[in-house]
């Protein structure tokens, strides 16, 4: 028998670091960067901040694991699988498609997560009111999670990532900024900082997915849950036709990006988003002497398979062919 879920007492920080790049020193944009993906090897980015609250709940439920689901790629359930490995709870992956042997679900099974795999008519279904209640009559005692996290819970675990930044503005020689800036795959993210600026500092989301997954709406309506009414974030299409999409233009600014700044980005989510955000700086959407705070939300276990195989990911020193 699985003992139930005992919650782990890890509060992990991020550093914040400047970014230089010729095109925002040219806009006179100050960027810097809330290096999420440094938190951890394995449970990196934004994941264990939207992860954290559910596990509360589960363990405030004497649950005896989790389960949750994603595609055979997913950053959500790899950190899942090794947060419960780290901290000793069994997890439960559902996976769209048929079987597949990526280095994500191998991880995944390394770290002791049970794969089962849902046809896409299936996986489909996983909105429905009752998606979950034969899954959990199959596992009784594991408590569920929304793909991607996406839950109030979810968004309220990203809420310190504000105060986060705050603490580390001296050492920026910052006094304040004026906003954020970064990807949006449920808007999970995204809400927890909107529900904690309060209307103070604008949130920029870049929609690493198409309109129809229908991002708008569920953040609205997390929003909505928390009873907030402001506005206070613009949500921009950077997905370049597609979530999981990646084009030569795409690989070319990583790495050109990654060469000149010294991150690492992943095609999927960082790196849509930061080519967004040179997009709008470059059509004079930011007024000189604004300062953003890039959130780097992690992903990069996703490179392996995104850009690995790639013959165009090769290390460029000019963004002339760029647009
Ligand atoms: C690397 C990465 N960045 C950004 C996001 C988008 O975060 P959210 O779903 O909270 O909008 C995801 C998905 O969770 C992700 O894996």
């Amino acid at each position: 028998m699985t003992l139930a879920i005992v919650l782990p007492d890890w509060q992990p920080r991020a550093p914040v670091q400047r970014i230089h790049l010729d095109w925002l020193e040219a806009a006179g944009v100050e960027l810097a960067c809330l290096r999420l993906d440094l938190i951890d090897p394995l449970i990196s980015g934004n994941k264990w901040f939207k992860l954290a609250p559910h596990l509360q709940q589960a363990c405030a439920a004497g649950a005896q694991g989790v389960i949750s689901l994603g595609g055979a790629h997913s950053n959500h359930l790899h950190a899942l699988a090794a947060a419960g490995r780290r901290f000793g709870f069994a997890s439960i992956g559902l996976l769209r498609g048929s079987p597949q042997d990526t280095p994500t679900v191998r991880d995944l099974q390394a770290f002791g997560m049970q794969v089962h795999w849902l046809s896409h008519g299936e996986y489909r279904t996983r909105h429905a009111a009752d998606f979950w209640a034969p899954w959990l009559v199959r596992y009784p005692h594991y408590h569920p999670v929304n793909e991607g996290g996406l839950a109030l819970a979810g968004a309220e675990g990203c809420q310190p990532l504000v105060a986060m930044v705050e603490q580390q503005l001296p050492r920026l020689g910052w006094t304040d900024f004026h906003g954020w800036w970064l990807a949006a795959g449920t808007g999970t993210t995204l809400a927890g900082l909107v529900l904690a600026e309060r209307g103070r500092r604008l949130v920029h989301g870049a929609l690493a997915v198409p309109a129809r997954y229908g991002v708008p709406e569920q953040v609205r309506a997390l929003l909505r849950a928390a009873g907030h009414q402001a506005q206070a974030y613009h949500l921009f299409e950077a997905a370049r036709g597609g979530f999981a999409r990646v084009d030569t233009q795409l690989v070319n600014f990583i790495s050109v990006t990654e060469h000149a700044c010294g991150v690492p980005l992943e095609p999927l989510y960082t790196g849509k988003a930061l080519m967004a955000l040179r997009q709008q700086v470059l059509g004079g959407y930011f007024a000189r002497g604004s300062r953003l705070v890039f959130v780097h939300t992690g992903g990069l276990q996703g490179r392996r398979a995104a850009l690995g195989s790639r013959a165009d990911y090769t290390e460029m020193q000019s963004l002339d062919a760029i647009t």
